[in-house]
């Protein structure tokens, strides 16, 4: 069951994300203002991010995948027991830095800035590590 919901969630944090990045970039080049909908974007990529990060812990631990530390030679074991996870971990940390960051920031280009840097890098890192292969 939290398998099903840690892969539907999943869309979600990724629609989010790439929403907001993508908002961040554009806000930054054509040096618009940082409105309600901007910070709106970025909590709620906040939000989907630290949700699916417990879904995530409990799909990992009910699933028993950190057995899978003593197999590292096995490169799908591997990224199930260790990569995903940590890179995943990674990101989102990024994610919760940026929010942070952007909340004691008071020029929209620096706002805009903080989100295309931090939530966009967290993008990369989770784009890297999604085990797509199970996904689809
Ligand atoms: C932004 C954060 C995350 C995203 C976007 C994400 C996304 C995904 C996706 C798309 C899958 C494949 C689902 C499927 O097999 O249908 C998956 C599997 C998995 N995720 Fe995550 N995940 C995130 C965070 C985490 C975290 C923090 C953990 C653990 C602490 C975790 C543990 C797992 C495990 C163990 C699987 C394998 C499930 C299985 O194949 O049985 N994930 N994740
Ligand atoms: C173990 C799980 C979680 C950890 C370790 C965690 C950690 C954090 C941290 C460190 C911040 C501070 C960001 C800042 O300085 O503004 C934060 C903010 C936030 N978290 Fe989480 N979080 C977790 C789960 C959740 C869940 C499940 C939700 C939603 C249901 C959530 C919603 C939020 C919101 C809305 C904020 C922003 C507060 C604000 O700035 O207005 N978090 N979280």
């Amino acid at each position: 069951m939290m398998k099903t919901l840690h892969s539907y969630w999943a869309y979600i944090v990724l629609v989010v994300l790439i929403f907001t990045v993508i908002n961040a970039v554009i806000g930054l080049i054509q040096k618009k203002e940082f409105t309600h909908k901007e910070f709106r974007l970025g909590l709620f990529s906040l939000i989907t991010t630290h949700i699916q990060f417990l879904i995530g812990l409990a799909v990992y631990f009910v699933g028993g995948f950190q057995k899978g530390l003593g197999d590292m030679k096995d490169a799908p074991v591997r990224l199930l027991a260790l990569e995903h996870p940590l890179m995943m971990i990674i990101a989102i940390v990024l994610i919760t830095i940026g929010w942070s960051k952007h909340k004691k920031q008071v020029k929209s280009e620096a706002k805009f800035k903080t989100f295309a840097i931090f939530y966009g890098l967290a993008l990369l890192l989770i784009l890297s590590r999604i085990p797509w292969s199970n996904w689809f």
